[in-house]
């Protein structure tokens, strides 16, 4: 099964100003039920067990690169530096993404030619870096409209309850290749599928925990140090 990444860029117009865009990329968990042997791998954030799709999308959703298989457990970096999509732009001799061309990733994906990044929020960043980085990510945010929609088409990729790796990797990507055939069809999407599946893929961990967990580290060793 092959996907097509176009090698001209397909924003055009809908890329908000910023320029040569061939596709966004991004990490989703289909999550699996607990695997035979190695299930640590699997374990991920939320607490349970996944494998990883990485994929490329178009400004139309359609998939135009996957990666499946990865385990839970592995960071949207590592799983693209293990893909064949980065071994085909690193490749210097016959390079797959023209220089002027690019796929857009969050800050999880290491800033290359063919890849750009936002640029991380270090609290000081310019006028010129904010509007850039709103730009970017409302053009970059279709990836996650596609993985919604993906989801929402075939609810199975919610909870895949199979133990076969070799089939579970056949049945999410031939849910990838059926989705891009109904954007080839034209079919309506529903929207209201979308806005649910979105949310659901934010939500497991709120924004402010990370930020919460810091203040609470700090308030313990305080506490701790204060014990006489
Ligand atoms: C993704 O792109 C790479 C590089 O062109 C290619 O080797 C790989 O087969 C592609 N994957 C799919 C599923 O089309």
């Amino acid at each position: 099964m092959h996907f097509f990444l176009l090698l001209f860029q397909i924003f055009r117009g809908r890329s908000r100003g910023i320029p040569n865009v061939i596709g966004a990329i991004d990490g989703t968990d289909i999550f699996i039920k607990q695997p035979f042997g190695n299930a640590v791998d699997y374990y991920n954030r939320y607490q349970s067990h996944s494998v990883i799709l990485q994929a490329v999308c178009d400004a139309n959703k359609k998939f135009i690169n996957i990666s499946v298989g990865h385990p839970g457990r592995m960071h949207d970096a590592r799983v693209f530096r293990r893909s064949s999509l980065y071994q085909s732009i690193i490749n210097e001799d016959d390079p797959l993404i023209r220089p002027e061309n690019h796929i857009i990733g969050d800050c999880a994906y290491p800033l290359l030619q063919e890849v750009l990044t936002p640029f991380r929020n270090t609290g000081h960043l310019t006028n010129g870096q904010i509007r850039y980085n709103t730009r970017f990510s409302s053009i970059r945010s279709i990836i996650e409209r596609a993985f919604g929609l993906l989801k929402g088409k075939w609810k199975r990729l919610k909870y895949l309850d199979m133990s076969d790796m070799e089939l579970l990797n056949e049945v999410i990507t031939a849910c990838c290749v059926l989705r891009n055939f109904i954007i080839r069809q034209g079919e309506q999407e529903d929207d209201e599928v979308e806005n649910i599946d979105e949310e659901e893929e934010i939500a497991p961990i709120h924004v402010n925990e990370r930020r919460r967990h810091v203040l609470g580290e700090i308030k313990r060793e305080e506490i701790m140090n204060n014990l006489r």
